[in-house]
């Protein structure tokens, strides 16, 4: 089989893959992220190493006596981890989603020579997330840690390291530093300069499915795993999973309604990122390029406004539990379009397309008439209406809409998957490994490593549809109307949001 391991901002997951595409063993084991001061975010790498050990030893627990062929590495993107010249943690990890960064993230863009030169570089902005201002914050505020600095590693990386002794990453999450030229599949110089860190502090880079190193004997014992296994380079987890949906050819999008909205497809070039408002990286695929957009406010929206209904009527701290499939059937009870009810979902600012930390939600057009169905239906829809707003972005590097992968939370409810296929016009599926995140994208590019599938597209192939929903073409146009509504929304109330 195929063990998929996946460093996850929460827990790491564990999986073993059969050559068919079937899950034959899971197991997810849960760590901390700590919050130091506010809008910092932090890990231990030495939880993420306990986490996969834990992972794995349940996993054979699970299923005992199944040989192990390859390995593959997922993470959370972006996190940067600080290694000295013994290859020791220098200091926590600086996670992806950590906010301190702003004016180095400036500096970076400033010392290229701008926004343009940045995208020109890189083919995206230096965002605050990426790990290119996480070392050169370090170098700013940690003197002392940045003069040990020698390696700087994502986190999947930390754990390659740790299960072969080789320092190496690969394209996808690569890109996702703000260091990589994406059109060429390299790391940029010019950027590397301007973080101001040696480019011997980076580790090789190599294509996703290429094997990067083996199971050595101390990490066999530890891991409880055969010595000499190969482990391939693997993905960033917001891109390899996106081949675990099943997506590889452009025009095919995949969703996700976790807390955040993601939409993604995959491309054939490295087509220019409109104005930096897409997060444009190389596939795990060599002759790929993965295109996505975050909203940050999707099942996040929801999850809002089912404790404020619940919270209605009773007294305080007396809020009853209210069941998300309760809440989602009630909005089956109003019509599409929510009787002329639209719902703008910035409650926690926006990353895409608007990247705006001030931007503010709202529901607009309330009338005497409006029932909470209508509310529910409302939210469904503008968070659908989100995603169809990234995809307007992507619609101008030619990306069509042909068919949907959907996942995440959201994608367990039929109504907001029919919401999504009426409102895309095309089919909308999920597949089994979807659900699995990561780990299961991961699992697919060690079996494209060791040949048990030939390519990505093989790969992709056993990503089998669990669910279908075909679009309803009378809505097509009642959506459209909508959607252009929606966008006027944003640039009608900006001045509003304080
Ligand atoms: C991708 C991103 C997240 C992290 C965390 O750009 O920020 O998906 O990879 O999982």
């Amino acid at each position: 089989a195929l063990l998929g391991v996946d460093i996850g901002t929460s827990s790491c997951k564990a999986l073993l893959l059969d050559a068919e595409g079937t899950v034959l063993a899971s197991e997810t084991v849960a760590y901390p992220v700590s919050t130091p001061r506010p809008f910092w975010s932090e890990q231990d790498p030495q939880s993420w190493i306990e986490g996969a050990r834990k992972a794995i030893a349940g996993l054979r627990a699970k299923a005992p006596g199944i040989e192990i062929l390859a390995i593959g590495l997922s993470g959370q993107m972006h996190g940067l981890t600080p290694l000295d010249d013994a290859l020791e943690v220098i200091r926590p990890a600086i996670l992806w989603n950590d906010q301190r960064n702003a004016a180095e993230c400036a500096e970076i863009t400033a010392a290229i020579g701008g926004e343009a030169a940045m995208l020109a570089a890189t083919n995206n902005r230096m965002l605050i997330g990426y790990t290119g201002g996480k070392i050169a914050w370090m170098r700013a505020h940690e003197p002392e840690n940045f003069a040990r600095l020698r390696h700087c590693l994502n986190p999947k990386d930390y754990l390659r390291y740790r299960m072969t002794g080789t320092l190496a990453t690969e394209v996808s999450d690569a890109s996702g530093t703000g260091m990589f030229d994406v059109a060429a599949r390299k790391w940029s110089d010019a950027v590397i300069e301007a973080v101001g860190i040696d480019r011997a502090a980076l580790p090789d880079c190599a294509e996703s499915h290429i094997v990067t190193g083996h199971v050595g004997a101390e990490a066999a014992a530890l891991f409880g795993l055969a010595e000499g296994i190969p482990v391939v380079g693997g993905g960033g987890d917001a891109v390899v999973q996106t081949l675990g949906s099943g997506v590889i050819d452009p025009g095919d999008l995949q969703t996700t309604i976790g807390t955040a909205g993601i939409l993604a497809s995959s491309l054939d070039r490295a087509a220019p990122n409109p104005e930096g408002r897409l997060q444009v990286f190389c596939n795990v695929a060599p002759d790929r390029w993965h295109c996505m957009g975050v909203s940050l406010n999707a099942g996040g929206a929801l999850s809002w406004f089912r404790t404020l209904a619940a919270n209605l009527g009773h007294a305080e701290g007396g809020a009853a539990e209210l069941d998300f499939a309760a809440l989602v059937e009630k909005a089956a009870r109003s019509p599409a379009g929510a009787r002329g009810l639209l719902f703008l979902p910035y409650l926690n600012g926006e990353r895409c397309p608007h990247p705006d930390p001030e931007a503010r939600g709202g529901f607009v057009g309330l009338t005497w008439r409006h029932r909470d169905a209508d509310l529910v239906r409302a939210l469904l829809e503008g968070v659908v209406l989100s995603l169809r707003d990234i995809h307007a972005l992507m619609e101008q590097m030619g990306i069509a809409r042909n068919r949907i992968r959907a996942s995440g939370g959201g994608a367990r409810s039929a109504l907001w998957r029919q919401i999504q296929a009426d409102m895309f016009g095309c089919e909308v599926a999920t597949t089994e490994g979807a659900s699995e995140g990561g780990a299961y994208g991961a699992a697919l590019v060690a079996g494209i490593g060791i040949g048990v599938w030939p390519d990505a597209a093989s790969a992709a192939a056993v990503c089998r549809p669990a669910t279908r929903d075909l679009p309803d073409p009378s809505l097509l146009p009642v959506y459209d109307k909508l959607f252009g509504l929606y966008q006027g929304l944003y640039p009608a109330l900006e001045t509003t949001f304080a």
